[in-house]
């Protein structure tokens, strides 16, 4: 009896301390699938340490990177359920909620860093983001990588005839497919986090991505020839839950806002700066052979992927072809 007591009175004192209360933060799980050394990984931390500053501590936010928590098959029903409450998709693996998100792999659509993230402040790129309301989902902000280059390990691609009978990795959807099957070249879609085998494998002979991400996922390892084609972007949205975010505080939600709107201009210093880094790392590091394409091998190449917008536009609609290319003007 003693004993009893004496347990319920320390429950009691216990459940009723205030610290009690305090001590327990809103944990915020933000899963991607790079290294935390590229612009997606860094934003990511800058978000984790604003949040948590502008908050008081009261939200503590847990970043996993490189496909520690989830890769790209597993990442957005992750957030759906609210496993994770932020993920950070290159927009073309949102394919299968909105097939429009593919407007950022018709081949050439952008010119430079400028007229995309002009996009990115467009109302086309608003009407995409809501377009995952339905799906219990909040597109909170954009970030960007970069542009793509080609990479393989059978010879240097210097003409559209050089991709011929090769295979690629691509991360998602049709028309990525298309635009290698324009080359004459197969594909297969291959989550990142397996790429790195696959490619040393020899499953696929070469994959695109931007200078950052080949860099840190050290391609130039298992990779001999690089071009540099700028063709395509690689660029993220930032995802939340949608009932995890509409239910928090209204101060802890602005204080959140404010953090995400401060990680995305860092994002874009950041690619910019690890951009060109990682070229020149690629460039000089002697383990891969660099083509740069003159303007006159660009248009080969542009001319060669033109089927990839006829089959494509009815798809992606001819408003968000021309808001893209009204950014580039
Ligand atoms: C890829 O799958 O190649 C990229 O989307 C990875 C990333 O998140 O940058």
């Amino acid at each position: 009896l003693v004993l009893a007591l004496a347990l319920v009175g320390c429950g009691t004192k216990t459940a009723s301390t205030s610290e009690e209360k305090e001590v327990k933060p809103i944990i915020i799980k933000f899963s991607h699938v790079v290294t935390p050394d590229t612009p997606k990984g860094k934003a990511a931390l800058k978000f984790k340490e604003l949040a948590e500053q502008k908050t008081n501590g009261r939200v503590k936010v847990e970043v996993y990177p490189s496909s520690q928590l989830y890769g790209d098959k597993e990442e957005l029903e992750a957030c759906q359920s609210g496993n994770v409450q932020i993920i950070a998709p290159s927009v073309t693996k949102l394919v299968g909620l909105n097939p429009k998100f593919q407007y950022t792999d018709l081949p050439f659509l952008f010119p430079n860093n400028e007229a995309v993230y002009k996009f990115f402040a467009s109302d086309a790129m608003k009407g995409l983001m809501n377009s995952l309301d339905k799906y219990n989902l909040q597109g909170l902000a954009v970030w960007p990588n970069g542009f793509k280059q080609f990479t393989n390990n059978k010879r240097p691609l210097i003409t559209p005839d050089d991709f011929k009978g090769l295979k690629f990795r691509t991360q998602a959807g049709k028309v990525l497919e298309a635009q290698f099957k324009a080359l004459g070249a197969g594909s297969a879609t291959i989550p990142f986090g397996e790429t790195y085998a696959a490619l040393q494998q020899g499953t696929v002979d070469g994959q695109e991505n931007t200078f950052n991400n080949i860099d840190t996922q050290k391609y130039q390892e298992i990779q001999k020839y690089l071009t540099v084609s700028n063709h395509g972007r690689i660029d993220y949205m930032i995802i939340v839950n949608k009932s995890f975010w509409s239910g928090l505080e209204p101060d802890i939600r602005k204080a959140l806002d404010e953090s995400m709107a401060e990680a995305t201009k860092f994002a874009v210093e950041q690619a910019d700066i690890l951009d060109q880094k990682s070229k020149e790392n690629l460039k000089n590091g002697g383990k891969l052979q660099f083509t740069e394409l003159t303007p006159d091998q660009l248009a080969a190449f542009q001319k060669a992927m033109q089927p990839v917008y006829d089959e494509f536009e009815s798809v992606i609609s001819k408003e968000l072809i021309d808001a893209a290319i009204k950014a580039g003007q």
